[in-house]
């Protein structure tokens, strides 16, 4: 059977790539977001998975607004770096796992949920820069990656609750998985920002630690907050965050098992327009 070993969270700024990219990670300014990011890095090496789980949104790259899929899971082989319009990231390609992946969408379909099969899916900083920041510069990832494109850019957006439903469907096809793999769930983007509008360059300290609180301790509970806070309170981007309900909601304590350990927790403002917040809970 495989099993989810821990849950990784962790914004996705585009600047981080770039700063990354071009070299500029030593300057005073990034020096601090990738302080935070440095445990998280041997962290990785030590509790390398056989597959992670990569749920993160698309920015209209793979997807436009001619279609919107609410979830779609990446069954393919392989991903491409998609080009955001200045060249794709020099990073690797992604290795999917296309047995797992296809297991997966079976269980969670039955399950209920209706998920949207992608075959052929370039993927952007939505799930390159959470990568970047897990892994530093290597010249191949360290495990096939499932990307996960989660809907928070065209509204209607799915509900926190919806999400974290979706995560224990997802434990719950990953624990019928006929192979002893070890799985990582990430979820990735947020915190609090807005990128346009009257309150561009929103940030909100104080709900964004909290909501870090409550995601360790009272997940259920937060689970329950509406789209409508989010939006007002993290500002219109801030929305991202219900990703990282879908990851939470895939974590032993829900299904009535020990409480995660709390591994790393950093939060830092400002990353471009962003608040970086991070997160690694592992199952006992
Ligand atoms: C920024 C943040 C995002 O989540 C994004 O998708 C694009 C830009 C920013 O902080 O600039
Ligand atoms: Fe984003």
């Amino acid at each position: 059977m495989a099993k989810i070993t821990a849950s990784v969270y962790t914004s996705h700024v585009p600047a981080i790539g770039a700063a990354l990219d071009l070299g500029k990670s030593h300057e005073p300014y990034w020096q601090k977001v990738f302080a935070g990011y440095e445990f998280s890095k041997q962290w990785l090496k030590d509790h390398r998975p056989d597959v992670i789980f990569l749920v993160y949104n698309d920015h209209a790259t793979a997807f436009s607004l001619e279609i919107i899929p609410t979830f779609a899971i990446g069954t393919a082989a392989e991903f491409a770096v998609a080009d955001e319009g200045w060249g794709p990231r020099p990073v690797p390609k992604v290795i999917g796992h296309p047995v797992l992946a296809s297991h997966i969408a079976q269980s969670v379909i039955q399950d209920d949920f209706d998920l949207t099969i992608v075959n052929k899916m370039d993927v952007d900083h939505g799930l390159t820069v959470p990568l970047s920041l897990m892994c530093g510069p290597v010249q191949a990832w360290p495990c096939p990656v499932i990307p996960f494109a989660v809907n928070v850019v065209q509204y209607p957006v799915p509900s926190g609750r919806r999400c974290f439903q979706l995560g224990q469907a997802i434990r719950r096809a990953v624990e019928s998985y006929d192979e002893p793999l070890t799985v990582q769930i990430w979820g990735t983007g947020g915190m609090s920002h807005q990128l346009q509008g009257p309150r561009a360059g929103l940030i909100n300290k104080e709900w964004d630690k909290r909501f870090l609180d409550r995601l360790i301790e009272d997940p259920t509970g937060l689970a329950q907050v509406p789209h409508i806070e989010y939006v007002r309170e993290a500002g219109s981007e801030g929305i991202e965050l219900v990703m990282w309900l879908i990851a939470r909601g895939a974590m032993a304590d829900v299904a009535g098992g020990r409480p995660p350990t709390v591994a790393h927790r950093f939060y830092h403002v400002p990353a471009s327009n962003t608040a970086v917040g991070h997160l690694i809970l592992e199952n006992c």
